[in-house]
């Protein structure tokens, strides 16, 4: 099992105020691991530190054994690291189609984009049958998967996702993480982060419990789901 993301001592701070205190954790390569917490817990932090839109104020981000964490956000891209935003940032007044050209930007090889492509429209159907909508007239659920969409056209070997399933409707919730696990398992790794702690630790081989900047606990998303602490804290046990 290779490790393809190692996160050690990082600490993350805005201005004065510390939000990550010296946390590690490690992704293996093709797996699913899970960052969550409640709100306020610093996974958002962590996240913008390993897609370089961050400068952490201590400690190492090693992704496939390079240390990334003094690389532009644009050149982690390029290594493969692609964070689906918060709140998924899409641009509303293009269309679907345009969005998602705008994912493969890194990108030069025409045909490998245009596979890509046809990819995401496998994946998502329904993104197809409204390529030349303003992505602004999509659902919520419509749009996280656009928001997904577009990481997928970065061709990545690492996806973040920052809680994508906040806001959503319960049937919509499930279809977002069916689909996570169905990217999964084309072989892509990735970092989930969220509040949404059962669904997480559902889908997740590994997950980390994050209290106020700090990781208080991990194992196996299956022990996480099965653990008191967890159950008392996350899961209205
Ligand atoms: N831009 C910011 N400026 C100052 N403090 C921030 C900023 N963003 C987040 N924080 C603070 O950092 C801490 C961690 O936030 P965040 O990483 O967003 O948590 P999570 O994603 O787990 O909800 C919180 O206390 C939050 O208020
Ligand atoms: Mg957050």
């Amino acid at each position: 099992m290779s490790v393809i993301l190692r996160v050690h001592d990082l600490s993350v701070a805005y201005g004065h105020i510390e939000a990550v205190k010296g946390i590690n954790f490690h992704l293996n390569s093709g797996e699913i691991t899970a960052l969550v917490g409640a709100n306020g817990a610093g996974k958002s932090t962590t996240l913008l530190a390993v897609s370089g839109l961050l400068k952490p104020a201590r400690g190492k981000i090693e992704f496939e054994g390079e240390d990334i964490s003094h690389l532009s956000p644009h050149q982690i891209v390029q290594r493969g690291v692609v964070q689906v935003a918060e709140g998924r940032a899409i641009l509303t007044t293009l269309t679907v189609a345009e969005n998602l050209q705008l994912g493969a930007y890194t990108r030069q090889d025409k045909t490998g984009i245009a596979s890509s492509l046809e990819e995401v429209y496998h994946l998502f159907p329904r993104l197809k049958d409204r390529a030349e909508q303003f992505a602004g007239n999509l659902s919520g659920g419509e749009q996280q998967m656009l928001a997904i969409g577009r990481a997928l056209m970065a061709k990545p070997k690492l996806l973040l996702l920052d809680e994508p399933s906040m806001g959503l409707a319960p049937l919509m919730v499930q279809e977002i993480f069916r689909t996570v696990v169905e990217i999964n398992r084309a072989g892509l790794s990735i970092l989930l982060v969220e509040q949404n702690v059962r669904q997480a630790l559902k889908i997740a081989r590994h997950g980390y419990v994050i209290e106020t900047g700090k990781v208080v606990l991990t194992d196996s998303g299956e022990n996480l789901l099965a653990n008191p602490q967890v159950e008392a804290a996350y899961l209205g046990g």
